[in-house]
């Protein structure tokens, strides 16, 4: 049966040595906690790190240790103290993570610790490549497996790839800075299918795809090669009924209180709160922001002395990365400053744990406190901002939420705030305890109607079944892909017949594309090349290109030659006009082209004989986006009295007469002579003439993966070069 294999850095479980044995206890973080039921349900295999360096581990665990991962349905990726060092907390928390986030003045960019996250890319791959069977999904996560995706697909085409990003995705202004911004993106479009918790995120990925890669992106899909990429948000939920049992249990459960339910149940009462606060200790939570807030709240309220607490709970997390040692310090001594500034003899105002705790000490202080205060300066999603609703089984409860989680998108009914500002803390916070049980119940409620409808669960397989739909889209998208028995056909159908025609289009078919459209002179290798197959058949090189241009790259030459896109015929040695074309439109439009030059930087006009051209491959993809369409817009209204028509090319638009289209020179050309094989090779919008005009027996190829009347398709000039040259042989 196929499964489906997770991959993350974190296994679900953590195993550390103590002395002549080992402990287990669950991962925190959201990854962990919102996969692990997901994995649970599933038959699948969960591939990470267990949490022990390679080094520590002595002979006589280790077998142990194997058995207790692989019973836990997960196979564990060996890393050693370098690895960890370099790799985990080095480019992946020191570099990535701050970027990430917008923390830019933290990032640290180190060449050592790049070549390592990208050895331990390939040690995951490794992992995964020895357990993967046919038919298998790999579904990889998070920024510290950027490259992995490529990787699998490199070694396992026709393996389908998802990757989920459980962090921010930054603006394009923040990721163009990182040194190795293309080579991550290449390594994230290895999956078939990319998830984001929100649009933003979807938004700025897509955006740093098109200006950095350079790639066509159509809604939501990206074309890279022969493939097509889906890009979507899947806002993560959670397991609601766990936690909302669990609290249900503890409300029934009046026997058996830990010691921390008394202690807090001590100090609860109708007219004292206490104020929740859960994260790991890290700088993109604001903790350090929310005690000085919760300072200016005392300060600007002071009946609320002695009244409210704040419980602030902070896992330890990444203590090996400096930044993270500054943060504990820094947050050490604000407590203590605050608690020392309004400490009385029967009360502290802030309640601080650095510390892991079991799961039902965490629903102990969900279910005990009366407003959760979640105010990361920057957070993917937050799962605690949801944790907390789901046990409110009361629907009483307030939760303040900031406005930079990705929860927020989703949670309307949460007070939201903006973190750096005090003034909007001490207010919502007011109104959070003085808000009327009622108002409580309604924001509540709703907010726990759509966690419970929207839950891990139903994430996972909104995610797993658009996976899955890109699977068979993928068969439709190449089903024009170029076979070897068409390849095979066509050489032997050429090789056989005596009177052969063959059309090729010259930019985008035999050269590549370059910024400057003069720079994309034929090379030696296309001269040899076109003189051999000149040798064998009729050979027209089919153009939107001026006379004068080729005229000057291929005069010397014996090919046939058709430019301006069918205005003019260059046959033996001498050039004849095929159209009578008017010029004298020219004057109208190019002002008008003008206009959209200036307002976009990095375009141009290129005048040809009979047509107008503006090209925009420079351009910033997106402002070239909304300017084509006004463009179309202005041009649609010019056109239709003039006998002039637009051509959508490659990233230019040309404007030109009507009457004039490579299509009417391919059926002019059937026309001249009995031809028994006739192949045409073409890769833009204007080339669909020539495919349009073919005839049924024609071999008509497109370069490129974008919608086509052509038979075939094939991926780019290097691909045609090889096919031309097996032809010539
Ligand atoms: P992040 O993924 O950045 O850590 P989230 O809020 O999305 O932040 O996820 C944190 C997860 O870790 C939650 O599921 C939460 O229940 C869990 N968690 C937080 N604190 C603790 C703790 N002290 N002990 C155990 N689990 C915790
Ligand atoms: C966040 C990240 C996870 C990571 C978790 C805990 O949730 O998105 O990938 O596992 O934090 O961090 P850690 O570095 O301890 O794995």
């Amino acid at each position: 049966m196929n499964k489906t294999i997770i991959v993350s850095n974190r296994l679900p479980l953590q195993v550390s040595i103590q002395d002549n044995s080992f402990k287990v206890v669950p991962s925190v973080g959201g990854l962990a906690t919102g996969m692990k039921s997901v994995h649970a349900e599933g038959n699948g295999i969960w591939i990470g790190w267990s949490g022990i360096p390679e080094n520590d581990l002595r002979p006589e665990l280790s077998d142990e240790i194997d058995s207790k991962i692989r019973d836990e349905k997960c196979v564990s990726v060996p890393l050693t103290n370098e690895d960890i060092e370099e790799y985990y907390e080095g480019f992946s928390n020191r570099a990535l993570w701050p970027l990430f986030h917008y923390f830019m003045e933290y990032s640290n960019f180190e060449q050592k610790e790049w070549e390592a996250y990208k050895r331990v890319n390939e040690k995951f791959a490794e992992v995964v490549i020895d357990n993967l069977e046919d038919g298998d999904t790999v579904w990889v996560h998070d920024y510290q497996l950027l490259l992995l995706p490529q990787l699998i697909k490199d070694r396992k085409p026709n393996t389908t790839i998802g990757f989920f990003l459980h962090i921010p995705f930054p603006s394009y202004e923040i990721f163009r800075t990182f040194p190795w911004r293309e080579e991550i993106l290449t390594g994230m479009l290895g999956a078939d299918l990319l998830g984001f918790h929100t649009y933003d995120y979807e938004r700025h990925f897509l955006s740093s795809v098109k200006r950095i890669m350079r790639l066509e992106v159509q809604f939501n899909e990206i074309s890279y090669h022969d493939r097509i990429i889906k890009v979507d948000s899947f806002p993560m939920g959670i397991d609601y009924d766990k936690f909302h049992n669990a609290a249900l249990e503890h409300d029934n459960d009046s026997e058996e209180k830990s010691d921390l339910r008394k202690r807090l149940e001590e100090h609860i009462s109708e007219d004292k709160k206490l104020i929740l606060s859960i994260d790991r200790m890290d700088y993109t939570k604001g903790i350090p922001n929310r005690i000085k807030a919760f300072e200016y709240f005392l300060d600007n309220y002071p009946e609320y002395k002695e009244k409210v607490r704040l419980v602030m709970l902070a896992v330890p997390s990444r203590s090996n990365v400096p930044q993270y040692q500054k943060l504990k310090r820094e947050t050490d001594e604000l407590v203590g400053r605050i608690n020392g500034k309004f400490a009385t003899v029967s009360w502290t105002p802030i309640w601080y744990f650095y510390r892991s705790m079991p799961f039902n000490n965490l629903i102990d202080l969900y279910t005990s406190s009366d407003v959760a205060l979640i105010t990361p300066i920057r957070d993917g999603m937050n799962l605690v901002a949801k944790e907390y609703v789901a046990t409110r089984t009361k629907g009483n409860g307030v939760l303040i939420l900031s406005e930079m989680a990705g929860a927020s998108k989703e949670m309307n009914e949460a007070l939201l705030i903006n973190p750096n500002s005090y003034e909007d803390f001490a207010n919502s916070l007011k109104r959070a305890l003085t808000m009327p049980l009622e108002e409580q119940q309604t924001r509540i409620k709703f907010l726990q109607k759509r966690l419970k409808r929207y839950d891990v669960e139903k994430w996972a397989d909104e995610f797993l079944k658009s996976l899955e739909d890109t699977k068979n889209s993928k068969n439709e998208n190449v089903t024009k892909k170029l076979t070897e028995d068409y390849e095979a056909d066509l050489i032997s159908t050429f090789n056989e017949k005596n009177k052969r025609l063959l059309l090729l289009d010259y930019d985008g078919t035999l050269v590549g594309f370059k910024d400057n459209p003069q720079d994309a002179e034929p090379d030696e290798a296309l001269f040899s090349l076109l003189d051999k197959l000149h040798e064998k058949t009729t050979l027209v090189l089919i153009s939107g290109r001026d006379k004068d241009t080729f005229q000057r790259w291929f005069g010397h030459k014996p090919y046939n030659l058709v430019t301006d896109h069918g205005v003019w015929l260059y046959k033996n040695k001498e050039w004849n006009a095929l159209e009578r074309i008017k010029t004298d439109w020219m004057q109208n439009i190019r002002p008008i082209l003008e206009t959209f030059v200036d307002r976009t930087p990095g375009t141009f006009i290129e005048t040809k004989n009979y047509s107008l051209a503006w090209h925009y491959r420079k351009a910033d993809p997106e402002l070239a986006k909304i300017r084509t369409i006004e463009l179309n817009t202005v041009l649609t209204s010019m056109v239709a009295n003039n006998g002039l028509s637009i051509l959508k090319g490659n990233k230019v638009i040309e404007i030109k007469s009507s009457n004039v289209n490579k299509g009417r020179v391919v059926s002019r050309l059937l026309t001249q002579d009995n031809y028994d094989f006739v192949s045409i090779f073409g890769d833009d919008w204007t080339d669909e003439y020539m495919f349009e005009e073919a005839p049924e027996s024609a071999y008509t190829i497109k370069v490129g993966y974008t919608k086509t009347k052509a038979k075939y398709q094939i991926q780019g000039t290097e691909k045609v070069r090889e096919l031309l040259e097996k032809l010539a042989q």
